[in-house]
This record gives structure tokens, sequence and C-alpha cells, in this order.
């Protein structure tokens, strides 16, 4: 039954995101593209806002981040230097019946997620350490026995006819440069990291930058996924918001703990309840990694990653040394002030990389609810986003009470005062309760109605999005009033 009503959550969060403009299938009108979506008036900024949220939180409050931009298109070896060209796989494996390809290791994850459901919690543990040792290993002939003694079957034609499972490399690769001949194959980048480390020294020489510090960027990745499912979770086409933090050899554990608990907190700021998070530690680490984390947030599908907090140790620098080289070392001073031996090292790193788009659909589904508002006398609801002021895409509408009398010129003087600090919207269409339900339903914190006493005494009604309650309130105050609600200040203090 609680299954039931998550997918039933689910589903309505998807249309509402369509309906009110936040988010729509890419390419629509021609039967769409699997996995890339386009973000609508309503989605754009309410993506924009969590950048911001994030950009203030990582660069504009540490005195020791700065961020930068990078391009999508770089040098093809950085891709042979990070690993990606020959380890970035998926191990995929196709029904022969049904022609479906799937990812081996997605099919066991179901099949863990049914043990658990069942109370077979001991099958459970063993197929996840089964399978774990099996991909660690790139063992994939013993990932196809692992299905076939889980007797899995496909979803689709219900058959266990399977291909063997094969490596499959999500990168996208295309040709660069106009002429065939002479033209290089180059990768859409499949995570913003790599722009971050190639530039390490480029910034920290620029910005005389002293260790530790950090490099900050939001852009788009591009992954070729071998199943895309569950609307924007997983995507081909999606945003990053990385974090390189260099650290000293040797601090790397105690700077991967104050990461950690940071960006816990960043997420639990936007008044998220605490259990609605955790922490789900790697036991098996990348080759390149001395710790690893991911946060972990309770979606209506199960608890899903929503960022990652790694300790990369020296491996992305050693690697980009090696394979340009080009020296990736930093020359640190301060250690000769504390009478250490002074020298040339490369940094470690922390990294926190999360998915854009992963913190957009969370904010969606955490803000999204049906409200009961019936009485004796009638039934009635309301759907609302309970989004933080600060996050929602439109922070203020106007509305003048009737179109007449001079109301709407009123109405448009106050929204031309407010429109510098806030998205302000104008609507006079409709009863004004209907009004109210079509902002309650994009999260706009606060709606102000222009009536014929505005006329009298500048005052307005103001009326939370939230409480639904309404208070009469000076013109002249209005600024100070939305403002105090929608800082920064509130998430970031
Ligand atoms: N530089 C490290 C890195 O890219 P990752 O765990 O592969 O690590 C980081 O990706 C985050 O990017 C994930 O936690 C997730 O939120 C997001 N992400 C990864 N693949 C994604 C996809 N196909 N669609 C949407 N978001 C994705």
């Amino acid at each position: 039954m609680a299954q039931k009503n998550n997918d039933e959550q689910f589903k309505n969060v998807i249309s509402h995101a369509k309906e009110y403009g936040f988010v729509f299938q890419s390419s629509e009108i021609y039967d769409g593209l699997s996995a890339v979506y386009d973000y609508g008036q309503n989605g754009a900024e309410l993506k924009n806002n969590i950048k911001t949220y994030w950009w203030k939180a990582m660069v504009q409050m540490h005195e020791n981040i700065v961020g930068i931009d990078s391009a999508i298109f770089m040098h093809p070896k950085i891709w042979k230097a990070s690993g990606h060209v020959d380890g970035f796989n998926d191990p995929m494996i196709d029904n022969k019946d049904s022609k479906k390809r799937y990812r081996a290791d997605q099919l066991l994850e179901d099949k863990i997620t049914k043990y658990e459901k069942d109370g077979k919690t001991d099958k459970a543990a063993k197929l996840q350490s089964d399978m774990d040792t099996a991909l660690q290993a790139e063992d994939l002939p013993q990932l196809k026995t692992l299905i076939e003694e889980h007797e899995i079957a496909c979803p689709v034609s219900g058959t266990k006819n399977w291909t063997d499972v094969r490596q499959f490399n999500l990168m996208f690769s295309t040709q660069f440069g106009a002429m065939a001949e002479g033209s290089d194959e180059i990768y859409l980048r499949p995570e913003t990291a790599q722009g971050i480390f190639v530039n390490f020294l480029n910034v920290q020489k620029s910005g005389r930058m002293k260790i530790p510090f950090g490099i900050a960027q939001i852009g788009k990745a591009f992954r070729n996924e071998v199943i895309a499912r569950q609307f924007i979770m997983r995507m081909r086409e999606f945003e990053q918001m990385e974090m390189q933090f260099f650290v000293r050899p040797g601090e790397d554990q105690k700077w991967f703990e104050y990461w950690k608990e940071a960006r816990l907190k960043w997420h639990k700021a936007l008044g998220t309840p605490a259990e609605k998070y955790r922490f789900h530690d790697h036991v098996k680490l990348a080759h390149y990694a001395n710790a690893a984390t991911d946060i972990e947030f309770e979606f209506p599908f199960g608890f899903k990653e929503v960022e990652g907090i790694h300790s990369r140790t020296d491996f992305d620098l050693s690697q980009h040394q090696a394979f340009s080289n080009k020296k990736m070392q930093y020359f640190d001073n301060d250690l000769n002030e504390e009478g250490k031996p002074y020298g040339n090292y490369i940094p470690y790193v922390i990294e926190t990389s999360i998915g854009l788009d992963r913190m957009f659909l969370l904010t969606m589904i955490n803000a999204f609810e049906v409200e009961d508002l019936s009485t004796d006398e009638k039934q009635d609801s309301r759907t609302v986003l309970h989004l933080h002021p600060a996050l929602a895409p439109v922070k203020v509408a106007i509305f003048p009470l009737t179109k007449k009398d001079g109301l709407p010129e009123k109405a448009r003087l106050i929204m031309d005062t407010l429109k510098f600090d806030f998205n302000c919207t104008f609507e006079e269409k409709d009863a004004i309760g209907k009004r109210y339900r079509r902002q309650d339903a994009i999260g706009t914190p606060f709606c102000v109605t222009v009536d014929h006493q505005s006329l009298e005494d500048d005052t307005v009604t103001i009326r939370h999005r939230d409480s639904m309650a309404q208070e009469r309130v000076a013109i002249a105050d209005l600024g100070r009033i939305i403002g105090e609600q929608v800082s920064w200040k509130n998430l970031l203090g």
C-alpha cells in the first residue's frame, strides 16, 4: 500500500512538473528523446535558484574556494589520463526475445531489493556481496552466472534467454574539426571534474591560492546511460555541481570528514526532514579513492544517491602530470614556516559532486503536497509546492482585485518597484481564489492583492502561501517583508 502511494505521488509530481512548466520531455512533438529533458519557464528559475544556493554556499561563503567555467570539449587525452576511455563502462546484457537491453548490475540490484522486500535479508546480503566482488573484478561471465542462478527474467518478455554480459562505454564521442581528414575523435565530457583538474595550476597561480583551497564549477555532463529511468533521475544530458578541494597529503581524511558534514548541512538547511537523508559509505572503493560516501535521499522509489563525496588521493593530478608531461606540483611555502621539510608535492583532493537535476527532483518531491482543505460544508483541496522562499521560481504575484477603477495601474506601479529585487508576476484574470491556487501550484510564497482601499491609504493585502494567512500592510513595507523571507541568509547563515 505504501509503495502504491509512493508510485502515485511520484506520478503526480511528474505530471505536475509538466502541467506547470517545470520539466518537459525533450523533442516532445517528435515523440521525445529518451532520457533527455527540457526545463520550462518555472523549472529554469528553480534550477537557477538551486545553482545559486550551491554557488553561494561553496564559493561566496568560502574565502579559499573559487569558481570556474571550463569548456565541454576537452583534449581527448584527458579522458585517457582520467581512466574514462578504458574504464568508464557499464556491464550490459540483452534479452534475446524482447531485444531489450539492461544493465546487468541493475537487474541484480532489483533482485536484491525484491529479496529485501520479501524479508530474505540473508539472500539479499549474499547477492550484494557476490555482485560487488564481480563488479570490482570486472568479471562479466560471473555477472551472467549470478543473473542465471537467481533466475532473473526479462521484465518485458518474461524469459531468461540472455546474451553474454558486455562492457559498454558511457562516453559520447564526436568528430572535432570540419575536415573529415585530420579531424579527431573527441568526447562530450562525462563529468565536469576534469575541467577543474587540468586548470588546477592556472587557477592556483593566477589566484595566488594557498593550500587548502577549492575550485568549483557547475556545468553539463553527458553519459550514454544503458538504461534511463525515473524521470530526471538518470539522464543522458545532465548538470553537475562539483568542487575539488586540494589539500596536503596526510590531511585528506580530516577534510573528507569536514566536507561530509558541510554538504549534509547544506541539504538539511532547506528544511528537509533529517530522516530523509543518510550517508552510504562505500566499502569497495574505486582504485583511485581512499574514502567515499554518497549522500542518499529517500525518493518515492527508495534511498538513492544525490551527491558523492570522494577522497581521490593524488590520482587525477598525477595522471595528468604523466600524460601531459607538465608538472602538476604545488610548492608549499607554509610547510617551511611550520618547521617541516618543505617541497613540491602533488596535492590530494576531496571532491564533492552533486547532480543538479537530482537535486531538482528531490526539491520538487519534497515540496509537493495535495492539501485537504475540506470543511463540514464542502470538499476542497489545493496542490501546493512548499518550496523554500529563496528557491521559489516566482517570489511575488501581484493581483489587482478587478480590471477597472485604476487598480491594474496601481498594481503595475507596485510591480515596477519590486521587480528589480524579486521575480514578480502580474495576474488580473479570474477570481482571487483561483489566482491563489495557480501560484500555490508553482510555490509562489507571496500574493499581493491591490483593492479599492489601496488607492486611498497605500496598503495592500499580502497572503502567505503555506499558512494562507492574509495581512494588511503598507505598500512601502512590501520590499522589506518579502526581502526578509527570500534572503539567502536564511539558508546560509
Ligand atoms: N566527478 C565525480 C562524478 O561524476 P558520479 O557519482 O559519477 O561522480 C556525481 O556523479 C553525481 O552526478 C551523482 O551523485 C548524481 O547526482 C549525478 N549523476 C550522475 N549520473 C547522472 C545521470 N545520468 N543523470 C543525472 N544525474 C547524474
